[in-house]
Parts: structure tokens; C-alpha cells; sequence
């Protein structure tokens, strides 16, 4: 097979920039390699809501499910409604301007996705996405590169060859578990989530965890609270069951979450393979990446039993930054790499992306968030940073 539909969902905040950038790479890659990807967008999150009423459309998901697979930057956040520009202007020579605050015309101006009901925002999209096409593992590999050492606020003896995988159960746990809500009980507002798994869930990201950990050092740490939670100790005893009789090469340990958050600071190289429930991995996934130096060097797959996997940055839409190109892509770039590996069967053309995004740091190029004080770097936008990477794409030896 020579060619191949791909999905692409920009999403919102710094998403367009980065797709943008990738897609760069990926017309180089295709030149290079002589194969097609005949890639079509679709809307997920804020841009969704706003475009189409739904965070993540009918429409999209059918297009999803019936690509190859799919590359997603990030959603979330908030954005500016110019469309509110003129009124404000309208009202400028008025004098209600010393009634006003400006932080009141600055949100009246902001629209905020976030003050929706939680059926209209964009993580509702992201939910759904991946619950409706049964995409329970996510893969999240936090692999220290060797020129990016010193860009970790950790000591380098700490970090430097540190290879960890942490494998994130995606469709279960306090993210979906019901009832949920917030109620009025005798008068007092009260807030809850269930945290609920059943064995045949936890099951079967047990043995993708085994089959990853066999793949890679032999080494699976299972995170879980037990100590404390029930839906914890059934985490312990079926993940301890499926590896025991399905993966016996694979070394089993278990570690609680909160002593599991402090040891991948304390000395990191102890951790191989990890697998844990969606809120855990959520978040020791994000710690993991400053390992890397980070949260934008890190990529991630989502995949299930079948079907296509969506390949997708483990982080957000970083509101902060967005449109200024200030953005690294490279997160969006390894997790093509990674699509091209888990999806497309094409290992080649993911080294060449994984080679060529080591390449573009051999030439000192930096983006803001990997970028030390004096360092000697180069600072680049998302932009130039992207065309590097399709440059040598182009032309790199392997
Ligand atoms: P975030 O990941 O967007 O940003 C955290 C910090 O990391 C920010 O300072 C940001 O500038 C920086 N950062 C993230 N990605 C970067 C990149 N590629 N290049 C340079 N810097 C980068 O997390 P947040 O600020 O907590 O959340 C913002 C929004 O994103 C929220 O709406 C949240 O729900 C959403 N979110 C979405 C996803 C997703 O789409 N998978 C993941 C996490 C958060
Ligand atoms: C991630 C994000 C999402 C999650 C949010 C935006 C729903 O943080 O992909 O890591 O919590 O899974
Ligand atoms: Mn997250």
C-alpha cells in the first residue's frame, strides 16, 4: 500500500500553527519516500464548537473512522471574538468608561469556552473522540534526547539517558465514571466523580502494558493508590493476574501514585515500562516531560483493539503563546513519527522524522520552551523551525 487517508484535527490554540509546520515535514517525507498521505481536516473542540455546534461532530468522527489514521494538535482554552471589536469601539467616546473595569471589557471580549455547560467544551470533544473510537491505551514515551539534556530544570546526571514509557489507560476511570454532577444537598453545593474501573478494562491495557514492556527494557511498574482505593486494589490484583500468567518475562512492581510522582524526579532511570489509570497517567505523563526538557517535545499514541489510532501531543492548546509562532511542533512531528510506526506500518519514514527532529537540535535550533540562557542556540518560531525539520527530511542520509 502506497497510499493513505489521514485525518488531520488543527484544534485550537497553537493546533493550526503546529499542523501547519507538520505539514511541512510531511510533504517533505512524501517527496522523499515516494508514498502518499492524502490528508483532509476536521473539526474537533473550540474551532468545532463554534463552527458547528458540537465539540467533536458526527461528521468528524466518521471521517476519523474511516482514515488510515489521525493526527490531532490540541484543544482548549479561549479565544478573542473580534466580532466584539466594533461594539466596543461604538462605545468608546462614551463616558461609561470609568464605569466599566477594563477587565470586564477584556472578558466580555474573550470568549470562553470554559463557562460553557460541559457538554459545549472542547475537552468534551477530546472525550469524546476517544471513547467513540475505543481508543483505551495511550502510549506517552519520555525519552531524554541527549542535545536537550541541560533544557531539563533537573540535574543532568539525573536525566541524561532516562527512557520511559508511560502506558495511560484512556476511556475508563474518574473521567467517565458516573454519577457525576454538582448537586445542592441540604443546601450546600456538593461536587462528584466516581472513579470506577472493571476488570475487563483494566485487563486489556494490562496486556498492552505487558506487550510494550516486553518490547522495550522487560520492566512494568504498575501506579495505582491501593493503599487507599478499591478501584485501586482491582487495578493491583488484575494487572498483577494478566502479567504473572500472559507476560512472565515481564518484572512486575507496583508503586503508589504519590511516591511514584516523587521517585520519576528522584532518579528516573529506575522506570522502564509504566501503566496506570487515565488520571494518574495524565498527570505523571506531564511530570515525565520535564524530564525532556518539555511538555512540547512530548508525543503520544492513542490506539484500541482496532481501527486507526489518533496520534496526538500530550500537550494542550497552550493559550498563552498561541499565535505569536512561538510554538514547537515537534511534539505534533513525533507523534506523525509515531503514527507512521503504530499505523502505517512505515518504521523507515519514522526514523527519518526521529532523525531528522535530532538533526534540527544538532543545529542548535530552539524553540522557547527548550531554549537555555546561553546556551549558544539559535531561537526560531514554529515556523522556521518546521521548515528545518522538512529541509532535512529532504536530504538527510540513513
Ligand atoms: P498546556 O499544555 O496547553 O500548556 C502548559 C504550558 O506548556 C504553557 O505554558 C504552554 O505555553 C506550554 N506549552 C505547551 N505546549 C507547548 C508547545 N508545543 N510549545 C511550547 N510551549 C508549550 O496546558 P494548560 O495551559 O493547562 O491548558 C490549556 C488548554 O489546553 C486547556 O483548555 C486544556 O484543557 C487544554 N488541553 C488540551 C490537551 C489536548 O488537546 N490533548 C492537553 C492538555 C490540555
Ligand atoms: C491530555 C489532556 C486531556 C486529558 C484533557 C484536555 C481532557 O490533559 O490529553 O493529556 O486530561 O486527557
Ligand atoms: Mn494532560
Amino acid at each position: 500500500k502506497d497510499t493513505y487517508q489521514i485525518t488531520l484535527l488543527p484544534g485550537d490554540g497553537i493546533g493550526p500553527e503546529i499542523m501547519s509546520s507538520c505539514k511541512d515535514v510531511l510533504g517533505a517525507l512524501q517527496k522523499r519516500c515516494g508514498f502518499t498521505l492524502e490528508m483532509k481536516e476536521a473539526l474537533i473542540g473550540g474551532v468545532a464548537i463554534d463552527e458547528a455546534g458540537d465539540p467533536f461532530p458526527d461528521e468528524s468522527l466518521e471521517q476519523c473512522l474511516k482514515s488510515d489514521s489521525v493526527l490531532l494538535s490540541c484543544i482548549g482554552g479561549y479565544k478573542v471574538n473580534y466580532n466584539t471589536l466594533p461594539y466596543i469601539a461604538a462605545l468608546l467616546p462614551l463616558p461609561i468608561y470609568s464605569l466599566i473595569n477594563i477587565h470586564t471589557l477584556i472578558c466580555y471580549m474573550i470568549v470562553q469556552w470554559d463557562s460553557n455547560p460541559r457538554e459545549l467544551r472542547p475537552e468534551t470533544g477530546l472525550l469524546k473522540m476517544r471513547k467513540s473510537m475505543g481508543l483505551f491505551a495511550n502510549l506517552r514515551p519520555a525519552k531524554v534526547l541527549s542535545q536537550l539534556i541541560d533544557a531539563s530544570t533537573l540535574k543532568r546526571e539525573v536525566v541524561e539517558g532516562v527512557d520511559v514509557m508511560v502506558v495511560r489507560e484512556l476511556t475508563g476511570d474518574v473521567y467517565f465514571g458516573t454519577p457525576k454532577g454538582i448537586d445542592v444537598v441540604d443546601g450546600k453545593r456538593v461536587g462528584y466523580n466516581n472513579m470506577i474501573y472493571d476488570e475487563t478494562e483494566i485487563e486489556r491495557i494490562a496486556r498492552v502494558a505487558g506487550d510494550v514492556a516486553s518490547k522495550r527494557g522487560g520492566k512494568l511498574c504498575s501506579v495505582d493508590k491501593a493503599n487507599v482505593l478499591d478501584v485501586s486494589q482491582l487495578w493491583r490484583d488484575v494487572v498483577t493476574d494478566v502479567i504473572t500468567k500472559d507476560f512472565p518475562d515481564v518484572e512486575l512492581s507496583h508503586m503508589y501514585v504519590d511516591n511514584a510522582a516523587m521517585q520519576l524526579i528522584r532518579w528516573p532511570k529506575q522506570f522502564d515500562t509504566m501503566v496506570t489509570g487515565n488520571i494518574f497517567g495524565d498527570i505523571l505523563s506531564d511530570e515525565a516531560s520535564m524530564l525532556v526538557g518539555s511538555l512540547g517535545m512530548l508525543p503520544s499514541a492513542s490506539i484500541g483493539e482496532s481501527g486507526p489510532g489518533v496520534f496526538e501531543p500530550c500537550h494542550g492548546s497552550a493559550p498563552d503563546i498561541a499565535g505569536q509562532d512561538k510554538a514547537n511542533p515537534l511534539a505534533l512531528i513525533l507523534s506523525a513519527a509515531m503514527m507512521l510506526r503504530y499505523d502505517l506500518d512505515r518504521a523507515e519514514e519514522a526514523d527519518i522524522l526521529e532523525k531528522a527532529v535530532e538533526a534540527v537540535l544538532d543545529q542548535g535550533l530552539r524553540t522557547a520552551d527548550i531554549k537555555q540562557e546561553g546556551d549558544g542556540c539559535k531561537l526560531v518560531g514554529c515556523i522556521e523551525m518546521g521548515k528545518a525539520v522538512a529541509d532535512i527530511v529532504a536530504t538527510i542520509d540513513m
